[in-house]
């Protein structure tokens, strides 16, 4: 083993050890394929900009793993992360190595209760992870029933998503609006891709989900799913 990498395999025992991350081959070397990515996603992979850089800490490594491919055949645009995308600066297998990576890392939403014995060090650390997304006003009832009714069969009850359907909740709320207006004006596609795979003979669709559910939902509806979901990272 070289220097560097005896360096490297150092640093990343430190850095497993402190943020309890699973010891897998695949994490050490996303972390480094993670390396400039973080100028604006932030080190965490907690995002930035208030959500101009979405969140990706926790976000499903399927959907992580899908969103990027799509980035590199620019079927999803997205200018500034144009030139981390190309095949030579991400094959294949940097992409599910970093999707691995940026799904295990967890950002607790409540302060940590400390021991007196903790440091200021370890304090500082501690709650550098912390993201919680402030609330959002709406008719929290309304947001509770449509995003049970229409968005949870994909995104999950918890809305921390499920495969590749993205987690919601603990991302940041201008970019998920931001995504929805994308949506109604057709420059991504939402929920087709579930019913072109796997789903569509699946028994355990409710008849209510129907596809364009987010074309059926009034602005204020999407106002107040987004309020409940702002209150979901608590549960
Ligand atoms: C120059 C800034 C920049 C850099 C560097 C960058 N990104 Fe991004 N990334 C963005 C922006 C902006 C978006 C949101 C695009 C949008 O609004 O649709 C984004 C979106 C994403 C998404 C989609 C998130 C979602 O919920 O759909 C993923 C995944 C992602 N980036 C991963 C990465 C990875 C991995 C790297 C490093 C290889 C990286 N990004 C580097 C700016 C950047
Ligand atoms: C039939 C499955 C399905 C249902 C139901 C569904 N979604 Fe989605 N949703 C998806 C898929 C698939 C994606 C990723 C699409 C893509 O980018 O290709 C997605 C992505 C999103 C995103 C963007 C997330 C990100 O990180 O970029 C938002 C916001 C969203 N959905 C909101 C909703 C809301 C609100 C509802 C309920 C009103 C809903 N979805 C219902 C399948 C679904």
């Amino acid at each position: 083993m070289s220097k560097r990498h005896l360096l490297h395999f150092a640093f990343c025992l430190a850095f497993l050890s402190a943020h309890a991350i699973a010891a897998t081959p695949e994490n050490e070397s996303g972390k480094e394929i993670y390396g400039p990515c973080a100028a604006c996603h932030g080190d965490l992979g907690q995002g930035g900009k208030r959500g101009e850089y979405p969140r990706l800490a926790g976000q499903r490594a399927a959907y992580i793993e899908y969103t990027l491919k799509k980035f590199r055949s620019r079927e999803r645009i997205n200018i500034p992360m144009f030139p981390y995308t190309q095949e030579r600066e991400l094959p294949d297998a940097d992409i599910k190595a970093v999707a691995a990576y940026l799904a295990g890392i967890e950002l607790p939403t409540k302060m940590p209760e400390f021991k007196p014995s903790d440091d200021a060090l370890a304090r500082l650390k501690a709650m550098e992870k912390v993201l919680i997304i402030p609330k959002l006003e709406g008719d929290l009832a309304n947001g509770k029933r449509l995003y049970q009714e229409e968005c949870a069969y994909c995104h999950g009850v918890d809305g921390r998503g499920k495969t590749r359907f993205p987690m919601l909740v603990g991302q940041y709320t201008n970019y998920l609006q931001k995504q929805i207006a994308a949506y109604l004006k057709g420059e991504r596609p939402h929920d087709k891709v579930a019913d072109d795979e796997d789903e569509e003979d699946d028994k355990t669709k409710p008849k209510a989900v129907k596809l364009g559910v987010l074309n059926r939902l009034t602005e204020k509806d999407i106002q107040d799913i987004l309020a409940y979901i702002t209150r979901l990272q608590d549960e």
